[in-house]
């Protein structure tokens, strides 16, 4: 540490053309100034600045921007001492560790079983731990470049206390000139221009990670969704029959899996909606479908009883207008623009609501949007009645659910 007292060169006055520096004043503003006592103009011509090398706009930069460097220290003033290298081989170790585990993180993504397995079913294990792999792998990976870079801040960059006054307004030519310098400067005396192991680990540990990410969040969308026809996911949920003419019944949610509620249509008030779910007998006894009755990510759907005269003026979509049973309008739950819940039905208005980013759908028309940034209509289901007085759907849904993303046919 300098043993010389805070500098006086703090924000120059206001008008003020120019600065006198002292050696130890120009010592402590910039590494490698020497120079005995001299002025600093504080407003050079174009010319003068085009003329002047970088320490010299760093000083200056300095002057103007008021800036009292009360202390500042190279870390490794003798360049290749085994400390230095030591904090060196530091560094890129934390760097290639973020390296290892972007590398894990794409080999989980890539190859490791992801696809849902029942807790009874093989595989449960290893499905389990697909999630907290991913997050693992991609914590590591972030974390540790966050310690690599703390340890170039404490190791490399020259230790200094600078006290500065802040100042209003947009920074003029000179000003963005030498902070442009400055920070050269700041970047050549962390000295890490020249040090490749670490540049490299750091270039190969977060190159990896950036990959990683993008495969992460991007390698879901290069899939072909509808590989598998008529069996795509996008057109498959718990409404769709294992055979033609099969009885899916309309099921409530009483908060216990296995206490089996149908619906029927008088178990309704007019005006009230309610989240149904499907049910076939084959399930009964079987605890997983059972259960995935509820949680099936496409199976949600909402149940209204419009009031009679709202019904008699609902407007039907061409191909749909044996949907409704009635005053019974079912539809999907699943929103058009992202997939939330679209948990809110306003029965004075007839308004299905989306939470999320406030979507709404006409439920007396075909649930077509009409506010918010959903674009196509909530999929309606068709239903009926059977002979038994159970509401049932009637056929599967004609569209596909969800978001209206880019790989979407209709
Ligand atoms: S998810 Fe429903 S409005 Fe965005």
């Amino acid at each position: 540490m300098t043993d010389k007292e805070p500098n006086d060169v703090g924000r120059p006055d206001e008008g003020a053309d120019s600065i006198e520096l002292s050696k130890d004043e120009a010592v402590t503003n910039h590494a490698g100034a020497t120079s005995d006592h001299r002025t600093v103009n504080l407003n050079p011509t174009e010319e003068e600045l085009d003329a002047m090398s970088r320490d010299e706009l760093v000083e200056l930069g300095t002057a103007r921007d008021g800036v009292d460097v009360a202390y500042r220290r190279e870390r490794f003033p003798i360049p290749g001492t085994r400390a230095e290298k030591r904090a060196e081989r530091q560094v890129s170790f934390w760097f290639a560790v973020s390296g290892i585990a972007a590398a894990a993180l794409i080999g989980v993504f890539l190859f490791w079983p992801w696809e849902y397995k029942g807790k009874d079913e093989d595989g449960n294990a290893a499905y389990s731990l697909f999630t907290p792999l991913v997050g693992l792998s991609f914590g590591i990976a972030v974390l540790v470049i966050g310690v690599a870079v703390v340890l170039i801040r404490k190791k490399f960059i020259p230790a200094e206390l600078s006290i500065q006054d802040r100042h209003d307004g947009r920074s003029p030519e000179v000003e963005r000139r030498t902070l442009v310098a400055e920070l050269s400067d700041a970047l050549e005396t962390s000295t890490l221009g020249r040090r490749k192991m670490i540049t490299r680990t750091a270039g190969a540990g977060v190159g990896v990670l950036g990959i990683g990410a993008l495969l992460v969040f991007v390698g879901g969308l290069v899939k072909n969704p509808w590989a598998k026809g008529d069996k795509s996911p996008l057109w498959v949920s718990g409404w769709t029959p294992d055979f033609p003419g099969e009885t899916i019944y309309i099921r409530r949610d009483t908060g216990r899996p296995d206490d089996i509620v149908l619906v029927r249509p008088e178990d309704m008030d007019a005006g009230a909606m309610e989240t149904v779910f499907p049910w076939k007998e084959k399930w009964r006894g079987d605890e997983h479908a059972t259960l995935q009755s509820l949680r099936g990510i496409r199976n949600a759907v909402m149940m209204i009883r419009l009031r009679t005269e709202d019904a008699q003026k609902a407007v039907k979509r061409r191909g749909q207008e044996s949907f409704n049973f009635g005053d019974y309008f079912a539809y999907s739950k699943i929103c058009t623009h992202l997939g939330c819940p679209t948990s809110l039905f306003e029965s004075q208005t007839n308004k299905i609501l989306c939470p999320c980013h406030q979507s709404q759908f006409l439920a007396t028309e075909w649930g077509k949007p009409v506010f918010g940034p959903a674009a196509r209509a909530l999929p309606q289901l068709p239903i009926t009645v059977n002979s038994e007085g159970f509401l049932v759907a009637n056929g599967d849904f004609i569209e596909p659910l969800g978001p209206a993303y880019w790989e979407r046919r209709s």
